[in-house]
Parts: structure tokens; C-alpha cells; sequence
């Protein structure tokens, strides 16, 4: 008889974004008239860059001739994209990282969720509410976590760090000890972002405790503003803490062609029951090299495209016109009333809802009323209740439609 996994036991029957899924397509059933306008999930709607298509129409070419074909590639990726990542996403900051220090992937929600296997199940984890749910839903499903409090819904087990109106979306240093922490800046789903100041108290903290940031910086390419770090290893000391996530998805349009890269620093180090040090660094590509064959390689050779001069101003164009989009909601938003956070500097818009009313409520009244489908705050955490997420990766008409009905209709 084969045993469950019990700990898959513990989760709701469905991840965020399917359950919306599954929602709309039941709503669209009834209502099959209905022109719904899909601003729920983060997936983008602008096609790849036309740099990153011909690098990729080449890269398949290369497949047809035995001289250039390739089979297997390395798993961690292929140098010529790791050393334009390199090259373009850090050196600019002043942050050095050698090849080896760079794992192409195939995702960043992959990567999130696969990177917590390194780390013993008894460790105590933190993650702010609200939060991606992938990283809480992946730990349960680890093992890491008591079951789930209907009452409070959170995980027992978990420490929740409460980004709230009164700190202004910005988690406190936790009270007590933890050894693992996921943080992501640009926030998804608040949209809000960390200071450098802000941003170093979590390194000091991390250094001090021996815990390691995990940290998702999947929307760095939205920043706007000067003086809000890109990478967490801006700040001083972070090599020996921290981990970070990064995406070519929201950067250059990758959802559905899929590649990312996470960055290991030599220096992280986990320590085994008798206090001995081993390299973060090491396991990962253990792990990677037994589960992992690398990101294809037509995509690998688009996406070193994305760092290609045309690349570069392609995916500009393209951010400024998700951040027109972001400006058009939190504008129309606030003239509308609404009370909302984050659009400045990320492609998420977090409104609160009106009245106080639940934030699955208002997701059915939008729908049904507006027929506009968000993402119900409470789907990321207790303290997303109240708060409903939009995104602007959608189009721009579509976005300008969605407000208007926002503004007539609710
Ligand atoms: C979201 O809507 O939060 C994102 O699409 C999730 C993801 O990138 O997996």
C-alpha cells in the first residue's frame, strides 16, 4: 500500500491562481456573453523582444546541422548567458559574482520553491503575510510546517512577519530566532519596495542569527526610483547570507518560454547537527546536477539577447509600458477613492477594498459586476484579507477598460 505525504495534506486543494482559474471559468460558464478582462495572475501580455526572437530563431537553427546541434548542457547553465548576467545585472551595481555563483533555471517559482530541500526540516522559517504563496505552500509540503489554523489562517510553524497599513507594508526584523527567511523586494503582492537602510537591518539580522535570506528579486527590472536596491547584494555582507532569485519573466516577457537564474555565493553556509559548515553554494549544484538537465538551449541563447543593445531597449519599452499601465490603475484607483499601495516601483497595484469587505467578496463582486478578475488578498496570507491585487501586465487597452468599469460599475 502506498503511503501519502501527509504534509500534502495539510495544503487547500488548490495553489492561488488555480483556484482563480477555476473561478472564472465557471463564471464564464454561465455567463459565456461576459468579456471578462484578466488582470489576476502576473502573466505578461507583451510578446518576447524581437532581439530575443531572432537569438532564439538562430539558437534553433543550430540545432539542424550535426556541426552545431547540441545535446545536454551544462546544468548550471551555458557561460556565454552567465557571463552577461554577470556582466550587465551586477557589475553595474558593484556587485562582483563569479560564473559558478550563477544557476540558470528554468524558473524563478521552480527555484523558490525548490531551494528550501537544502535546509533541514526542523528549521524555522519566516515569510511576510502577505506573501507568494509558493514559498509557504512548498515548505508544507516539505514538512517544515505545523498544520493550518483555520482560525488565524497560518500555518503553525511558520513565523509570519505582518506587512500591514501601519508599517507601511514593511515586515519588522522577527521577535524571535528564525534560520530561514523569504523575502521579496519589489514585493509581490504589495508592490512595495525596501530601502538600502531597510534592506541592511535583514543582512545584520541574518549575520548575527546565522539564517539565510532568501531573496526574490523577480521585479527588480520595475524600479523606477533612485536609491532603491536592485539585488540584496548591494548591501554589504550579504554574500555570507543570502540567496537571490531572479526571472527573465517579467523582465523580458519569458512566462511562457521560461528562464531564470538564482545566485549562490561561495560564502553561504548551512551547518550540519555538529556545527560543521557546508557551502550552500555545493548543495545546490548537487541538487541541480541530479534533478536538473539546464534551461533548453534556443532559450538560453534568447535570453542572453535580453543584455544585447537592441534587447536592452526593447525591454525598456516594454517595462515603461507596464509602468504606464501600473500609473493608469493607482491613479484611477485613488481618483475613484480607493486607498492603494505599491505601482511605482512594481507592476502590482495593492487596493484596499472597499468597506472592509473580504477580499474574496470583492473579488466575485468585480467579476460579476465589472467583470474584471484580481487576485483576492487573502489568497496571499491573513493579512492580505481586505486587500485585492491588480496587475499591469495587461493591455493597455484592456487596462484603461478595467478602470473605467472599476469607476462606473462598482
Ligand atoms: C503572480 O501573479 O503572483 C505571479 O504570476 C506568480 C508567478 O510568477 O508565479
Amino acid at each position: 500500500m502506498a503511503l501519502v505525504n501527509e504534509n500534502y495534506l495539510k495544503l487547500p486543494g488548490s495553489y492561488l491562481f488555480s483556484e482563480i482559474a477555476r473561478r472564472v471559468n465557471q463564471f464564464k460558464t454561465t455567463n459565456p456573453q461576459a468579456d471578462i478582462i484578466r488582470l489576476g495572475i502576473g502573466d505578461v501580455t507583451r510578446p518576447l523582444p524581437p532581439a530575443v526572437i531572432e537569438a532564439m530563431q538562430k539558437g534553433v537553427e543550430e540545432m539542424r546541422s550535426p556541426e552545431t546541434f547540441r545535446g545536454y548542457g551544462p546544468e548550471q547553465g551555458y557561460q556565454f548567458l552567465i557571463e552577461k548576467i554577470i556582466e550587465n545585472d551586477f557589475v553595474p551595481r558593484g556587485v562582483e559574482l563569479s560564473v559558478d555563483e550563477v544557476f540558470v533555471s528554468d524558473g524563478a517559482k521552480s527555484d523558490t520553491a525548490n531551494f528550501q530541500e537544502l535546509f533541514g526540516v526542523n528549521n524555522i522559517m519566516a515569510v511576510t503575510d502577505p506573501v507568494y504563496p509558493v514559498y509557504v505552500d512548498s515548505n508544507v509540503m516539505a514538512g517544515r510546517t505545523g498544520m493550518f489554523n483555520n482560525d488565524k489562517g497560518q500555518y503553525e510553524g511558520i513565523v509570519y512577519l505582518p506587512c500591514t497599513e501601519e508599517n507601511g507594508m514593511k515586515p519588522s526584523l522577527p521577535e524571535k530566532r528564525v534560520d530561514m527567511i523569504y523575502l521579496c523586494f519589489p514585493n509581490n503582492p504589495t508592490g512595495m519596495t525596501l530601502s538600502k537602510e531597510e534592506l541592511k537591518l535583514w543582512v545584520e539580522y541574518a549575520r548575527e542569527n546565522r539564517s539565510i535570506l532568501l531573496f526574490d528579486a523577480a521585479y527588480e527590472a520595475y524600479i523606477q526610483e533612485e536609491g532603491v536596491p536592485h539585488s540584496i547584494f548591494e548591501i554589504e555582507g550579504a554574500r555570507e547570507v543570502a540567496v537571490e532569485f531572479r526571472s527573465f519573466s517579467k523582465t523580458a516577457g519569458f512566462t511562457g518560454t521560461r528562464c531564470a537564474y538564482t545566485i549562490v555565493p561561495k560564502e553561504v553556509m548551512v551547518y550540519d547537527s555538529k556545527g560543521k559548515a557546508h557551502s550552500l553554494n555545493q548543495l545546490w549544484l548537487r541538487r541541480q546536477t541530479t534533478k536538473f538537465n539546464g534551461a533548453s538551449y534556443p532559450v538560453q541563447a534568447g535570453a542572453v539577447a535580453v543584455f544585447s543593445q537592441e534587447g536592452k531597449l526593447q525591454i525598456k519599452e516594454t517595462i515603461n509600458y507596464y509602468m504606464e499601465n501600473a500609473r493608469i490603475i493607482r491613479e484611477g484607483l485613488q481618483g475613484a477613492g480607493y486607498k492603494v499601495f505599491g505601482g511605482v516601483n512594481a507592476p502590482y497595484i495593492w487596493m484596499k477594498t472597499p468597506n472592509n469587505m473580504g477580499s474574496w467578496e470583492f473579488f466575485d463582486q468585480l467579476m460579476e459586476g465589472a467583470n474584471v478578475v484580481g487576485t483576492p488578498g487573502a489568497g496571499f496570507g491573513a493579512n492580505g484579507e481586505g486587500y485585492f491585487r491588480l496587475t499591469a501586465f495587461g493591455t493597455r487597452e484592456n487596462t484603461l477598460r478595467a478602470i473605467e468599469r472599476i469607476r462606473t460599475r462598482m
